[in-house]
């Protein structure tokens, strides 16, 4: 779906290698990479072989030991302090060390579904209008794979897009009508069902492959990017996981906020006897600004052992807004050798050792 095309130099950065071991990948695994038709006949790598050269890995010269498998929300009471951009950079990162990912946009607002090439917004006939090819369109989403959706739940198979190819991150994509899964849940609590529950049990029927409809066993991390709303869908994801991952913006005072997100933990382990432990991820960090290191030891006293060491800096490479026009794929894979994408690399690292995954 995405057109970016890589010289060896960039794939051997994408995988976090040396240009020699990318070569000897390739013939060794058997990826069919492109060669420029004229001139010096270059390798063009597109982001399908990099993420089929990072799975061949995986499974035959492994790089890291998956420990164990883990379900994470990315979520934080407020919007803009970089959720769908961590969640949907955090996949690919995962993907390309060689977990299989699974993301589930849980916001219907979709921007996360967005960044990964579809456009919700639109249906087939309009899509043929305007000549956008019919594999960017959005027909089903997360709803649709929860028992007691009206006219029938789907199959996890026909419901799941793979915007990057078999081998890199999958997605379970959103539109606008997710919106009903959370009048489906509060109309489930008001008949006294236990609506809060059913996303989780549906979670791990699922990754004990309990469920012919549902079956994400095969999966080593599973991330829901949800809505800042607290909204029912975002309570069942929590309840889902084991570890919830809250940017932090460290431009602005976000005390009100961590303590807020703390408290409707607190909540959870009162009501349900269990909650996700929160790792913080410290996004928009500018460098030398006072304010910021006030923040960071704030927080660290506060919440110690949640702050991560490796911190995002506030960077123009990020897109300002998401267009579906011009779909970029995200930023590690749209600017591969950039600091940020760098950054988010040490970050994905040390999550999966903080989650004790690695
Ligand atoms: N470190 C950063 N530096 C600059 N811009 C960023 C950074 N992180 C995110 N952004 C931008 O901020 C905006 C909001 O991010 P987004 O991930 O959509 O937030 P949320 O999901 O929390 O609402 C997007 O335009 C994104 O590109
Ligand atoms: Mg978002």
């Amino acid at each position: 779906m995405f057109k970016t095309i890589y010289k060896v130099q960039a794939a051997a950065k994408l995988l976090e290698t040396t240009v020699d071991s990318v070569r000897r990948y390739v013939d060794e695994a058997g990826v069919k990479v492109a060669r420029q038709t004229n001139g010096p006949k270059t390798r063009q790598f597109t982001i399908e072989n990099i993420f089929d050269i990072a799975s061949w890995r995986q499974e035959n010269k492994p790089k890291i030991k998956i420990k164990k498998k883990r379900v994470i929300t990315v979520y934080a009471p407020k919007g803009g302090v970089g959720k769908t951009t961590l969640a949907a950079n955090l996949a690919c990162v995962f993907s390309l060390m060689g977990l299989k990912t699974l993301v589930i946009d849980l916001d219907f607002q979709a921007n996360l579904t967005l960044s990964f090439g579809y456009d919700s917004e639109i249906t087939d006939e309009e899509a043929e209008e305007l000549e956008i090819p019919f594999e960017r369109v959005v027909k089903h989403h997360f709803g649709h794979l929860v028992p007691g959706w009206p006219g029938g739940r789907m199959k996890l198979e026909d419901v799941l897009k793979m915007p990057f190819g078999a081998s890199g991150p999958h997605l379970i994509p959103s539109d606008l009508t997710l919106d009903r899964l959370d009048t489906i849940l509060t109309y489930d609590a008001l008949e006294g069902k236990k609506s809060d529950l059913k996303i989780a049990a549906l979670i791990s029927e699922g990754l004990s492959s309990k469920n012919e409809y549902f079956n994400i066993s095969n999966y080593d991390i599973v991330i829901f990017d949800a809505a800042p709303a607290k909204n029912r869908m975002t309570r069942g994801a929590l309840l889902s996981s084991d570890y919830v991952l809250a940017p932090v913006s460290l431009e602005r005072y976000s005390t009100k906020a961590v303590s807020y997100l703390s408290s409707v933990l607190q909540d959870m382990r009162d009501d349900f006897g269990r909650s996700p432990e929160m790792i913080m991820i410290g996004n928009f960090h500018l460098p030398n600004r006072l304010r910021v290191y006030s923040q960071v030891s704030k927080l660290s006293s506060e919440y110690p052992g949640s702050l991560l060491n490796v911190m995002i800096h506030r960077s123009e490479e990020f897109p300002k807004t998401l267009s579906e026009e011009d779909v970029q794929p995200p930023l590690v894979l749209a600017k591969p050798t950039g600091t940020a994408a760098e950054q988010i690399h040490k970050v994905g690292k040390e999550i999966l050792h903080k989650m004790e995954m690695i």
